[in-house]
């Protein structure tokens, strides 16, 4: 997969090439490349932000450098184009489905927008030419568009096949079967006064995954209780619905 970042502050995007991502990046997995929207200014100033039409606070990011910006790293229409996601908070929600959806695509562009946001043509402008989607990654006001990139790629590239080190890691996840994941536990067996739960230590395996199973709705009803709202009927079996 490639993935491209259009931002003012492309080191901001530095915790992309450690860890997990970092060796994804070595191993050729994922190509990435992150570029200054400044590189497409033209005035003295490198301006990239204007007053809004219409009055009101902040600062909105100009409509030709960002066109400029997308025209170089997209192309125009000619060749295959990315799918551009631009994080706001006026976005669609950005979720687990979202990222299994997007870990199919060769190609994701992140337009990160800073101030009050990026004049509405742009966007209007680029979906006439490839798929455009506005996503926000929760209901609360980032400084910018960055960290919401940085989190949506994390959660995009760890699904990617050789990314991850065991792939069973994302097929158990959190979410992946509408879930909360429950606790887990490593050595010693008594930490503190605190034991591990004889269960885990039985070698039953059936009751193993009962357990986890049970542990994993106890805790979606207490934290989450959409989401169990949400699961198909199906879904819940005949010992799920008597916890
Ligand atoms: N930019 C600012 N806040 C954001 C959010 N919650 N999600 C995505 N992008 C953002």
């Amino acid at each position: 997969m490639r993935i491209d970042v259009i931002t003012i502050f492309p080191d901001y995007l530095n915790p992309l090439r450690e860890a997990l991502l970092g060796k994804a990046i070595e191993r050729d997995r994922i190509a990435v490349g992150v570029h200054d929207l400044r590189d497409w200014t033209h005035d003295v100033h490198r301006a990239v932000d204007d007053s809004p039409y219409g009055g009101g606070p902040g600062m909105v990011m100009k409509p030709q450098v960002w066109g400029e910006a997308l025209d170089a790293v997209c192309g125009t229409g000619e060749a295959p184009m990315p799918r551009l996601v631009v994080p706001t908070p006026a976005g669609r929600p950005f979720d687990q489905r979202t990222a299994i959806r997007w870990s199919a695509e060769p190609w994701l562009i992140f337009a990160c927008g800073r101030y009050e946001g990026i004049d509405q043509r742009v966007i209007d402008d680029a979906a006439t030419r490839m798929p455009v989607e506005e996503v926000s990654i929760g209901d609360y006001v980032l400084v910018g568009g960055e960290v919401a990139a940085l989190v949506m790629i994390e959660a995009v590239a760890r699904l990617l096949p050789g990314v991850l080190g065991n792939p069973l890691s994302a097929e158990q996840d959190s979410f992946s079967d509408g879930l909360l994941e429950g606790p887990c536990y490593t050595r010693p067996e008594v930490w503190r006064g605190h034991a591990v739960p004889d269960v885990l230590r039985s070698g039953n395996h059936a009751a193993i995954d009962r357990w986890r199973r049970d542990q994993a709705l106890a805790r979606t009803y207490r934290r989450r209780p959409d989401l169990l709202a949400a699961l198909p009927e199906g879904d819940l079996d005949k010992a799920d619905r008597a916890q």
